[in-house]
């Protein structure tokens, strides 16, 4: 996903365009660039690749002069990672200059009629369109020329806009793509995300769809596509700066693992009172949330993972059907949705286009929607009926770990609140569920404490080829997610599998020496596992098995194991998802990959 970086002020703009483009580069990029307005001049410099290669093009930002600027990292969408598709991009005779964080869905027929009227085109991006399109309406005011250009524009965006005629302004757009203001002293910002600014100041506003800002050294004001003035509130952000620092870990993604029993303590101590789950955020009376008769997580990625293990869990204990479902497939399926579905939309960063748009679709067929979402005031959440935030605090490491831990605790309180709405859970039952719900933080802290066996399996293990991680029932759900650990750090091929689903087919894929981690934590199903981990084992594969400390036996069985505390059935995968993100972790620093930002992913895809 694109990062925007803007800023207004006294001081040389150029070096923090480069700081606040580095707090971005969790966001993925193959490119960057920036343009400064130099008394009018404006001047742009980008290339492909990584930030450094930008700060030895601008010697760190002592070349590019000016007090006014734009800075962006690209994440390609349209047009392959080059120097001349890097934003900025100017217009024809190098009047405007815009960065863009989206993706412009009609830019090609404007882009054709621009070009029938003789305008050349350098880049082959759909953001080139914007700024073509600025210069081609532009008769004076900006601001008309920008609401004029916005109405012609279908798609998403956050834009920064710099003009040769208006030296002394930014101006910002935001339709579906995140854009915040930072407000500072004689000076002011603009960026995708709050790191960017965070070391500037801690004050923001928070651009909605189709408001237009127009940010000057003093003052910054916000209009709608009325040129009417929008009155904005401030938010005062309390993250800690190291927060969104790395803490002295190495990485982002082991400090997140590391801050995941804080994670789920903040998340789900605010939802229990005096011995009983409080979810205020849920505007459902009990007669509603019994009138549903189906339940449907939508979800991607990692999300997507944790609306499996939840489905189990919410037929298991709601007796209510339910789907996991895939955000991008789901829309495009003629989906059977009424009032009488649920919905609950889960996403770390409230802004994943195929999440979001999924959303949308349910709603407009009648459901209700519930949202699971981490980054405050996202789209998901604005556009949820409800949303329950995670509160896990920033996560930048490009695999999630402590959002997933967190959103599979909104998912326990849900299943506890809402079992004991719907009578489906004695007063027992609800008490024990709770209290091992507050013992899982500790339980996770005594997990981290010992986890040397892990990294010791890492090191023996990380030559592996293929990979297949297998598990019945709620161990099938984590094992979803323990594949895809480990293949988004460390790229070594992985799948998971249905235990009891291996023999009617895949099995002819295990041969000797075969990595299989067979999840054998779900009571149950014990017997079955053993049974599938001996399959493997005759065809040569190696077993490394991972079960709760009540069964020792399985020492016999695999070759190698690893344990993790009990709990109650539906609050396993909280425990055993945490070696399974270790072991990931310590096999891709072992074969020194790029972990907080492997190769092709972003943190979050705001295109389709
Ligand atoms: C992917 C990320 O792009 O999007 C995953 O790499 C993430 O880590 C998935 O799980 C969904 O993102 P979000 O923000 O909707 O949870």
């Amino acid at each position: 996903m694109c990062g925007i970086v803007g800023y207004i002020g006294e001081e040389q703009a150029a070096p923090f365009l480069l700081s606040g483009l580095e707090k971005l580069e969790y966001r993925g990029y193959d490119s960057a660039g920036l343009c400064l307005n130099d008394g009018g001049t404006l001047v742009v410099k980008k290339s492909k690749g990584k930030l450094t290669e930008l700060k030895t093009l601008t010697h760190n930002g002592s070349s590019l002069h000016g007090t006014v600027g734009i800075g962006h990292t690209r994440w390609a969408t349209h047009g392959e990672p080059s120097d001349v598709n890097a934003h900025p991009h100017l217009s024809e005779s190098g009047r405007f200059a815009v960065v863009h964080n989206g993706i412009i869905e009609n830019y090609l027929p404007l882009k054709e009629k621009l070009m029938d009227k003789g305008i050349t085109f350098r880049s082959n991006t759909d953001t080139e369109v914007i700024a073509q399109l600025i210069e081609y309406y532009y008769q004076g005011d900006l601001m008309d020329t920008i609401i004029k250009v916005l109405s012609r524009l279908d798609g998403s965006y956050a834009l920064g806009v710099l003009s040769k005629d208006n030296p002394d302004e930014i101006i910002a757009v935001r339709k579906e793509s995140p854009l915040i203001i930072g407000l500072g002293e004689h000076e002011n910002f603009i960026a995708s995300d709050i790191p960017a600014i965070l070391s500037k100041t801690r004050k923001i506003y928070r651009l909605e769809n189709d408001e237009i800002a127009v940010i000057k050294r003093d003052g910054v004001s916000v209009f709608n596509t009325d040129k009417e003035p929008v009155q904005k509130e401030y938010e005062t952000i309390e993250w800690d700066i190291h927060a969104a620092e790395k803490g002295g870990y190495e990485h982002f993604m082991f400090k997140e693992i590391m801050e995941q029993p804080k994670a789920i303590h903040d998340t789900i101590s605010p939802r229990i009172k005096d011995g009983r789950v409080v979810l205020n955020e849920i505007s459902l009376t009990a007669e509603q949330i019994r009138s549903f008769r189906k339940i449907n997580i939508l979800a991607c990625g990692s999300a997507y993972h944790v609306g499996v293990v939840a489905k189990y869990i919410f037929e298991k204990i709601l007796r209510i059907p339910t789907e996991a479902d895939l955000a991008s497939e789901f829309r495009y399926r003629d989906p059977i949705v009424d009032d009488k579905t649920l919905t609950v939309v889960i996403s770390q960063s409230g802004e994943t286009a195929d999440t979001k748009e999924a959303m949308k679709e349910a709603k407009r067929r009648g459901s209700h929607v519930i949202s699971i979402v981490n980054v405050l005031g996202s789209a998901i959440a604005k556009e949820s009926d409800d949303v329950i935030y995670t509160l896990a605090g920033p996560e930048i490491a490009v695999a999630t770990t402590k959002a997933y831990s967190t959103q599979l605790a909104v998912i326990y309180l849900m299943a506890i609140y809402f079992g004991d709405l719907l009578g489906k859970i004695t007063d027992t039952e609800y008490q024990n569920y709770l209290s091992e719900l507050l013992m899982i933080p500790d339980k996770i802290q005594q997990i981290l404490d010992n986890s040397e066996n892990v990294q010791y399996l890492a090191s023996q293990l990380f030559h592996a080829d293929d990979v297949f991680f297998i598990g019945r029932n709620i161990d099938y759900a984590l094992s979803l997610e323990g594949s895809l650990k480990l293949k988004e750090i460390s790229y070594i091929h992985s799948e998971a599998y249905a235990a009891g689903e291996l023999k009617h087919g895949t099995i002819s894929l295990i041969e000797k020496g075969t990595l299989v981690i067979a999840l054998a934590t779900h009571e149950e199903l014990i017997g079955k596992i053993v049974s599938n981990m001996k399959e493997v084992q005759a065809r040569g594969a190696y077993v490394l098995c991972l079960a709760t400390e009540r069964h020792q036996e399985l020492k016999d069985v695999a070759q190698n194991t690893i344990f993790i505390p009990p709990t109650c059935d539906m609050m396993l995968p909280s425990l055993a998802v945490i070696p399974l993100q270790l072991f990931a972790y310590y096999v891709a620093s072992q074969k020194g990959c790029d972990i907080d930002k492997p190769r092709n992913l972003a943190k979050s895809v705001t295109v389709e």
